[in-house]
Order: C-alpha cells, then sequence, then structure tokens
C-alpha cells in the first residue's frame, strides 16, 4: 500500500513517501479500513519530533484520527461488516496505545485496528467531519463541557481558537450560551471565528489580550464586586499563561489541555489565592465524549472545521501548514 512513513525524530522532511509498503494483516479481533480521511492534529507535529517520556517505535505511520471503510474482518470479528463506514477511538482502551504514536496510523491506504475501537459513522455524517471529531474536539468537549463545566451567561476567553481543539470549544461555548472572546494571530482567522460564532475576538499579534478584557470587562479584585471573566481555556501555555490568570474574574476558572508554546511557563501563584482561581485541567476523550460529539453532528449544531484536504502524497505540505499556523480549523489527508 501507498504510507508515509518516518524511521526517526526530526522535521517535516523526515516524512517520507512509500508507495510500496506491506499492507497491515488482520489478527484475531483485528479489522483492516480502507483510509478516506485523516485528519491531522498538532499532536502529529509533537509526535514527529519526538516528546520526553514518550518512545515511538520506529519505522511508524503517523496520523491519529482516522475515518474509513471496513476492508477485511479479523477472526472473532462480530457485529461488523465489510463496507461499514466508521471512525476510529484512537485510543486502543486495552492495550492503553495511541494509534499514530505507538501503533501504525491513518497516514497511508489502510490502517488495522482492534474491533472494539471502532465507532459507527451516521448517515448524516461525513468521513471528513467524522475524522475531525476524536483528538480534537473529543478533548474541547471535555474541556468546555465534561469538566470545564461552561454554562450560559459566563464570559468565557478562548485563546489559540481557530485550531482544531479551538474551533469546536467556540461551537461548544456558544451552544452552552456562553458569551465567547475568541483569540486568534491573523485578521482573517478572527473573521472566521466571528463566522463560527464568536462575540468578540482579539487579534493577539497586534493587541495584548489581558489589556483588551481589562478595558472591557474590568480587573479582578479580591474584594467587592470583581471584574473580569469567569473562564479561560488555555492549552497554548508560554507566555500566555500568567495573563490569563490575570484574565479571570475572583473564583474564575482557567482550563488547560496542553502547552502548545511551552508546558513550563512563569507562574505567580498570588493571583492562584487572592482572586481564589480554579485551575483545571483535561485530557482527551471518553468513548461517551465521542458519541456526544457524533450526536451534535448528526444533529446539525455543530459543524466540524475541516477546511482544506490533500492528497497522501501531499502531506508534507499540510504538516507546514500546520506547524507554519496557516491552518483554521482541521486539515484532512485523503489517501
Ligand atoms: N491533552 C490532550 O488530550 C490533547 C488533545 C488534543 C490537543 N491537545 C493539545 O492542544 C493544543 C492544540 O491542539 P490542536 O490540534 O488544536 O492544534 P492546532 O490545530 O495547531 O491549533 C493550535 C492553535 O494555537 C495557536 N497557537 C498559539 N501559539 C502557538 C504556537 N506557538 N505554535 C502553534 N500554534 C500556536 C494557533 O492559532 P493562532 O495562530 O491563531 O494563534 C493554532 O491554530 C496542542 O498543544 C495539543 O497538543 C491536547
Amino acid at each position: 500500500m501507498r504510507a508515509m512513513v518516518i524511521r526517526e525524530h526530526g522535521e517535516i522532511d523526515s516524512i517520507t513517501y512509500e508507495p510500496a509498503w506491506p499492507d497491515p494483516v488482520a489478527g484475531a479481533g483485528e479489522v483492516i479500513l480502507k483510509v478516506k480521511v485523516c485528519a491531522l492534529n498538532y499532536h502529529d507535529l509533537f509526535t514527529l519530533r519526538g516528546m520526553p517520556g514518550i518512545k515511538v517505535p520506529m519505522p511508524i505511520i503517523m496520523g491519529i484520527d482516522t475515518a474509513g471503510e471496513i476492508a477485511e474482518l479479523g477472526p472473532e470479528v462480530e457485529d461488523w461488516s465489510v463496507g461499514d463506514r466508521v471512525v476510529i477511538d484512537p485510543i486502543d482502551r486495552e492495550k492503553l496505545k495511541l494509534q499514530g504514536e505507538m501503533m501504525d496510523g491513518g497516514l497511508a491506504e489502510y490502517i488495522k485496528v482492534q474491533a472494539h475501537q471502532l465507532i459507527r459513522i451516521p448517515d448524516a455524517v461525513s468521513y471528513e467531519q467524522a475524522a475531525a471529531l476524536p483528538v480534537a474536539y473529543g478533548t474541547a468537549y471535555r474541556t468546555m463541557v465534561t469538566i470545564g463545566k461552561v454554562a450560559a451567561g459566563e464570559k468565557v476567553l478562548i485563546l489559540g481558537a481557530s485550531g482544531g481543539v479551538g474551533t469546536c470549544c467556540v461551537q461548544l461555548a456558544k451552544l452552552a450560551g456562553a458569551f465567547v472572546i475568541a483569540a486568534a494571530s491573523t485578521e482573517e482567522k478572527i473573521q472566521k471565528l466571528l463566522d463560527l460564532g464568536a462575540d468578540e475576538c482579539i487579534n493577539y499579534t497586534d493587541q495584548d489580550f489581558m489589556r483588551v478584557i481589562h478595558a472591557g470587562y474590568g480587573k479582578p479584585r479580591a474584594l467587592g464586586e470583581s471584574g473580569g471573566i469567569d473562564m479561560v481555556i488555555n492549552f497554548t501555555g508560554g507566555e500566555t499563561w500568567l495573563p490569563s490568570l490575570k484574565c479571570l474574574t475572583r473564583g474564575g476558572r482557567l482550563v488547560t489541555c496542553g502547552a502548545t508554546a511551552g508546558y513550563d511557563p512563569k507562574e505567580d501563584i498570588r493571583y492562584i489565592w487572592t482572586f481564589e482561581l480554579n485551575i483545571i485541567g483535561a485530557n482527551g476523550w471518553t468513548r461517551d465524549d465521542l458519541h456526544a460529539l457524533l450526536k451534535l453532528v448528526e444533529d446539525g449544531k455543530l459543524l466540524p472545521s475541516i477546511e482544506e484536504t490533500v492528497s497522501l502524497e501531499d502531506t508534507r505540505d499540510a504538516f507546514q501548514l500546520l506547524d507554519e499556523r496557516k491552518v483554521f480549523g482541521k486539515i484532512g489527508i485523503v489517501p
């Protein structure tokens, strides 16, 4: 089969196109999918470059989020048929391994998965939409809804709102009835975020987002009526961390699920106690989160933002766009 393979960690040119990679073979309880769409995530860039503490078996086919058609059933697989439309839950919850990181992923014509990872795609949901969901939208659901418990009337600031996790956070916060302030780096992304439903946007390339929040919603105060906003979604980390804390009203919450720009930012714990802040982590997704998301898409309440798809051979170009922050929402690879 055709596949994009890495043999060692490195930059984007380490991803090589293999026109005749061995086809996967289904063992007991396993299924082979013909890949229709594999959606990229920022996590794929971390996998490519290597992450401390994670040993990736080489060579490997990356690509975590995959939707496809069942091409072959291994022995002992029940309840599924060749031709079924499915999206995979990329976590093998028995082996506790992530597809595209510890096992071959979807940047190929075919992928082997455990049957228990399969989720049926409803007729009203496309392969592109389904492939956009698990990692980014699943984590956004957990961050915003399951753990973040966003509520109607709350003022929520979302940093990195234009990306995979971000576009879903914007939509879920709007669905919950929150007032959404979305922050992004270009005017083009800002316009798309307004189209997606954001109530207000901040271009943090030329504006200090903390000052914009203070100017619009007041500064937090330890006593009496407090200014500031209720919730910040911050999966960027780095230099955005401290100003994010300073945006929050007394008792406000900062929910994090990542650290694109740095995981060990400067901290100032005085803000945490003075304003009785809640710093909350969210990690990954559950099967229930994914079913809830598919239902929202099926009902037309959530529109996964896949702006662009490219062919398997052009995978490196897609990684480049992701690395240069030029993707709005998700980018998909179509083998
Ligand atoms: N814990 C989990 O289970 C989990 C699951 C999914 C994702 N994550 C993490 O969440 C983060 C976002 O993932 P994603 O897939 O949504 O990424 P993405 O699609 O690339 O979006 C990230 C957005 O963050 C903004 N950004 C700000 N500073 C950046 C920087 N230094 N480098 C790159 N982008 C920057 C960019 O928008 P602007 O250009 O507009 O600023 C970009 O669009 C990543 O750190 C990822 O590892 C964690």
